[in-house]
């Protein structure tokens, strides 16, 4: 069986990347066919599908093949709304193709219900293929939005967007139940996110202030077991003394978040000896030493960031 996950439009590449990682953390096949918005891949775990933040929607794939036939097989025991979305660059005409769908799929035994049906069909449209699929969750990402800087008791300008921080975990491929440390971990952006995806959270920062502000932020969004410490990110292995499954973070942006030292240098360094699984982290740097980044986000007018992957 194949399912298929509607792709957030914005960074297609990293959407398509964060569901791979997503389906590492679920220990699932990270094979994934892409084409334009749609990604189909091996079945996911029902009740873990909101950990993505670049996903619309999941869909059990019901059948496949061509726009121009429409040689549909499939048909609903009981009541069934179709919505046609088109994912490739295409432009299909989708109020037709799902009224015409509607038709074909109706029987003397089951009706179009739009308001309340017993099955959601999607009839998602490839350049020249059509899938059908049955909704399986639709993820609500205004949830995100419930996490931002402003909603937070402890608020500060350096905070990353939740989506992001979310997109950052998911990168990681960490488990539930695995171990993620966050050594720039300002207001506790990442680790909330990692904490509500089932990982132990550690966290460290230079600034008293963020170490009391993130474990304030961490409690109110539930994630009450943390480990956040007050500390340079040079010393973080005498601070810790253990390996975690996963390193995240949001490095400190350009001279004027210094606070002291050479903190990306030193992260650099120490990193992969606190690390059994990946590093991953997100910087305003185009290039650091020789790494090149993975993705290139486009945050707004005048700023990007870069996500590099290590390991
Ligand atoms: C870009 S901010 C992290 C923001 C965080 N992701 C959030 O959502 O709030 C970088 C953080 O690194 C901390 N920092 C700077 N130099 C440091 C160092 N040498 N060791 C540990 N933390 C440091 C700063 O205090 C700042 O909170």
């Amino acid at each position: 069986m194949s399912y298929a996950y509607l792709l957030a439009g914005e960074n297609l590449e990293l959407a398509e990347d964060e569901l791979r990682g997503f389906l590492e953390s679920q220990e699932l096949e990270t094979r994934v066919e892409r084409e334009g918005r749609l990604a189909i891949a091996g079945e996911p775990m029902e009740g873990q599908l909101k950990r993505l933040a670049l996903t619309h929607e999941v869909s059990e794939v019901i059948e496949r093949g061509s726009i121009e036939a429409l040689d549909l097989k499939y048909r609903p025991d009981s009541s069934f709304a179709v919505r046609a979305v088109e994912v490739s660059d295409e432009e299909h005409d989708t109020a037709a193709l799902q009224e015409k769908v509607g038709e074909i799929l109706g029987t003397g035994d089951n009706e179009v219900d739009l308001e309340r049906p017993d099955e959601e069909l999607r009839l998602y449209l490839l350049e020249d293929e059509y899938v059908l699929a049955r909704l399986m969750e639709d993820i609500d990402r205004g949830l995100f939005e419930k996490r931002g800087n402003e909603e937070r008791p402890f608020q500060s300008p350096v905070s990353l967007d939740p989506v992001l921080a979310r997109v950052l975990v998911n990168l990681s491929g960490v488990k539930p139940g695995g171990s993620v440390l966050d050594p720039f971990c300002g207001t506790g952006g990442i680790l909330i996110e990692a904490g509500l995806c089932g990982a132990g959270v550690h966290g460290l920062d230079v600034q008293e202030e963020m170490v009391e502000g993130a474990r304030e932020n961490l409690e109110v969004y539930g994630v009450i077991v943390h480990d956040v410490r007050e500390g340079e990110v040079r010393d973080a292995g005498k601070i810790f003394d253990q390996k975690f499954d996963a390193i995240v973070t949001d490095l400190p942006y350009g001279e004027a978040s210094k606070v002291e030292g050479e903190p990306v240098e030193d992260f650099l360094e120490v990193a992969p000896e606190l690390v059994n699984g990946r590093i991953v982290f997100m910087s305003d740097r185009e290039n650091i030493g020789d790494m090149e980044p993975e993705h290139e986000i486009y945050v707004h007018k005048n700023l990007t960031r870069y996500v590099y992957l290590l390991q």
